[in-house]
């Protein structure tokens, strides 16, 4: 093993794992000797390096609130609803040191709206490494749990991983996308882990968080953006309770739906359903504005605007709402650039 490699081993060895502060009485001579024995083993599984260069520690995880508000409020556009449930809920799990169940969020609406931007945005705020953080997992449906016949064996792999995971690190974080796709029984098999539960065959859930990313719901949201858009009101007008009744009925009522027959709901473990509205004109302006500085290009306003005009819009009369959202601006830069 090269120097430097071997240097940060031993640093993981006696921040990670605590060796340093067990054996505080004790010399620390005595400890970098014991943490440079120990180095010598593992040295030869150099995977272990690679899965233990970040830990399970504060200096890695801690919520850093003014960063999820920031970013809230300058990246992620048009969503005045999701934006302020989200920081409230993350808030308010992240500073209780004895939360009595993990955090579950049911994060729904169209595609491109910004759900998996959220996710994003949520890890980004908890984990040095945001969504490279080991200790950040998502699920595609259609991904990971393609087969409907193997649906046993996908059953006892997500439990594994979702145990195995939380065992190395209470602070883990599932993000399951396109809950729409997925079979209901996987998300019965891990519903334990929900709940109110203090341990599960010792091992506890209760610091974790749990994401559901579905499109369940989108159309009742449209319908209602696209009722107070005739009616001339202001879409900041929209409040949760014009949305709720529309999205948990639309959950119930979808019988394809991964939600309807896993009693997720039945059971209230969800703290918080999220909506998140149909984009405008104005809104992919924007987002293709914020694809510019990431790309650290000059924004342009020209430019932004003619990508923005150039994508499809519904209903086919009056185009208020964006089809895709801002997933296709990416791809359109390109084009324009
Ligand atoms: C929290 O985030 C803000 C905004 O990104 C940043 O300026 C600040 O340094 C962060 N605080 C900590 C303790 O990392
Ligand atoms: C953690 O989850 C990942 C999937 O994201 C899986 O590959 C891995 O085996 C899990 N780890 C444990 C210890 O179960």
């Amino acid at each position: 093993m090269r120097p430097r490699k071997r240097d940060a081993l031993l640093l993981w060895l006696l921040v990670c794992s605590g060796v340093a502060e067990a054996l505080e009485p004790i010399s620390t001579t005595i400890a970098v000797g014991m943490a440079a024995a120990l180095t010598g083993i593992l040295a030869r599984y150099q995977n272990i390096f690679n899965y233990f260069h970040e830990c399970c520690r504060p200096e890695w995880i801690s919520f850093n609130r003014t960063r999820l508000k920031t970013d809230l409020d300058s990246k992620l556009f048009g969503q005045h609803i999701a934006s302020r449930i989200i920081l409230k809920a993350v808030t308010g799990f992240m500073s209780n040191d004895n939360p009595k169940k993990p955090l579950v969020l049911s994060l729904h609406g169209w595609t491109g709206t910004g759900k998996n931007f959220v996710s994003k945005l949520i890890a980004d705020s908890i984990y040095a490494e945001g969504m490279h953080s080991g200790f950040v997992h998502v699920f595609t449906s259609t991904l990971h749990f393609p087969h409907a016949e193997h649906i046993a064996t996908y059953k006892s792999q997500l439990q594994q991983w979702v145990r195995g995971n939380v065992t190395n690190c209470e602070r883990s974080m599932f993000i399951f996308d396109e809950m729409d796709k997925m079979h209901p029984g996987l998300i019965d098999s891990i519903k334990p882990y929900l709940d109110y539960y203090d341990k599960l065959d010792g091992v506890s859930y209760r610091k974790s968080i749990f994401i559901f990313l579905s499109n369940a719901g989108g159309e009742d949201i449209i319908q209602t953006a696209l009722e107070f858009w005739k009616e001339g009101r202001k879409r900041e007008e929209i409040e949760l309770k014009d949305l709720e009744k529309a999205l948990s009925l639309s959950v119930f009522n979808n019988n394809n739906n991964g939600f309807f027959r896993s009693s997720l709901i039945d059971r209230s473990l969800v703290d918080s359903f999220v909506p998140f509205l149909p984009l405008e004109y104005r809104h992919l302006v924007q987002c293709a504005i914020a694809e510019m500085k990431a790309r650290n290009m000059k924004p342009n306003h020209k430019v932004a605007e003619n990508v923005a005009r150039d994508l499809v819009y519904f209903p086919k009369s009056e185009r208020v709402f964006s089809v895709k959202g801002c997933k296709s601006i990416e791809s359109k830069l390109d084009f324009y650039s």
